[in-house]
């Protein structure tokens, strides 16, 4: 088992950049492999989440070419072209890979069945099967986890459907669905979640209307293959964004990051915590850095004075993979913090409010595990201790920037899930001061 060793307290300062952002790179490599044409993806995640996801294609038919690591060319095979795989497709860690594969592949004329890894396995399904299969689809779950068997379509109708959590893996699978279906698709959201899939398909030539919360998409489109710039990954940066506010006395400046307003929320909640962080954006819509009409800036960050806030619920779709580092900064903060709303964070690759607690309480902070939250009174600094990461990479690399703040070693165990959306990020923490080991 993959661990981390940590040795307590250290400023941060820099200059850093962090890999490509992984909810696009999943779709990029999707909306390619579909597309008629090709597809020349740049800034591209080689985390092991994104690669289930080329690996898959692969399987069904599509040709994809790395030339290097980050550089991707996909050679679409068109809306009809892919063809069954042989062998289970195996999504591994990746609730992204498998939500939107079975939207993408519900509609196809070939069985297909999904699996993953022992997390994937206990991670619900229905909420996309079951309006899948209300557009037609042929769909079972092993009472509502994978394996996901998909049976071969006769052809999918239009739904006009209410999603009744902000989740843009559900939009996502069923505005694929809807792509290939007859009529036209509506999907309303309760509250905004990413909109990677809807500004996307727009740069492969696909039409998505959006009325308020309701966004409409006309089955029978084609996508046209196009150039895809990945932006470095918001998500990856909270985790030097709450670095910065405990410890880059001087600054720490992050370059080429995506600012999708629907994927910055963490940005929000620690200014509203006293933060001082500064988005220097690098061009509007259309601008030579934003191809996809997918924001990016320079983030700059300054060690500040923290005070504990009560996380507005209609927030935290707009940070919902930010808040184990949250927790750290909201630990770290004078007074008391309270996140209610957040019951999504009980179904991600961990439960990630109760893994949370756990680690807290064994560093010294005082917290309240709540049905739909966490309570924390904000400490000055943690003790040391052995953290349980139930291998989630987002609980491994939240207690680890909890060690620029600790008084004594903290070791981090079963980690190698950091590689799913971060490989480099041993080497990045260090080059940012951290004290890391890997054993
Ligand atoms: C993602 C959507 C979110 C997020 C996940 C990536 C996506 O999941 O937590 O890491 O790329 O669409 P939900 O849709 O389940 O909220």
């Amino acid at each position: 088992m993959t661990t981390y060793r940590l040795d307590p307290g250290s400023r941060v300062a820099g200059e850093l950049t962090v890999p490509g952002d992984k909810s696009i790179s999943h779709r990029a490599l999707m909306f390619g492999g579909i597309a008629e044409g090709d597809t020349e993806i740049t800034g591209f995640l080689a985390g092991e989440d994104c690669l289930s996801t080329l690996r898959a294609l692969q399987a069904m038919g599509v040709s994809i070419e790395r030339p290097e690591e980050q550089h991707v060319l996909v050679h679409g095979v068109g809306p009809d072209g892919l063809r069954p795989s042989a062998d289970p497709l195996d999504m591994g860690n990746a609730g992204t890979a498998i939500r939107l594969f079975m939207g993408l592949l519900a509609p196809q004329r070939f069985d297909s069945t999904l699996i993953g890894d022992d997390s994937l396995m206990r991670r619900p399904m229905e909420r996309v099967a079951g309006p899948l299969r209300s557009m037609g689809a042929n769909i079972k779950t092993l009472d509502g986890r994978p394996p996901v068997e998909i049976g071969a379509s006769s052809g999918m109708r239009a739904i006009d459907y209410a999603l009744p959590v902000a989740s843009a893996q559900v939009k996502s699978a069923i505005l694929l669905a809807g792509l290939q279906a007859f009529g036209r698709t509506h999907v309303t959201e309760p509250a905004p979640s990413r909109d990677h899939t809807e500004r996307m398909l727009g740069a492969f030539g696909v039409e998505v209307l959006r009325d308020g919360p309701r966004i409409a998409i006309e089955g029978g489109q084609t996508l046209r293959g196009t150039q895809v710039k990945v932006p470095g990954d918001f998500s990856s940066a909270a985790f030097f964004i709450v670095a910065g506010c405990l410890a880059a006395e001087n600054g720490l400046l992050l370059r080429n990051i995506g600012v999708n307003p629907t994927r910055t929320g963490l940005i929000e909640l620690l200014q509203q915590m006293g933060a001082d962080i500064r988005v220097q954006l690098h061009g509007g819509r259309g601008a030579a850095d934003d191809p996809n009409g997918e924001p990016i800036a320079d983030i700059e960050v300054h060690k500040s004075r923290l005070r504990g806030i009560k996380v507005p619920e209609g927030l935290v779709p707009l940070s919902i993979d930010e808040f184990p580092v949250f927790f750290v900064a909201a630990a770290c903060a004078e007074g008391e913090t309270l996140v209610r709303g957040a019951l999504e964070l009980r179904v991600k690759e961990s439960d990630r409010l109760a893994a949370m607690a756990q680690g807290l309480t064994t560093l010294g902070v005082e917290n309240q595990l709540l049905a739909d939250g966490l309570w924390i009174r904000g400490a000055n600094g943690f003790g040391g201790g052995t953290i349980d990461s139930h291998g989630d990479h987002r609980i491994a690399m939240a207690f680890a920037i909890a060690s620029l703040k600790a008084r004594a070693p903290i070791e981090i165990l079963d980690v190698a899930n950091v590689a799913t959306s971060f490989p480099s990020f041993v080497a990045t923490a260090r080059a940012a001061g951290l004290h890391i080991e890997t054993t």
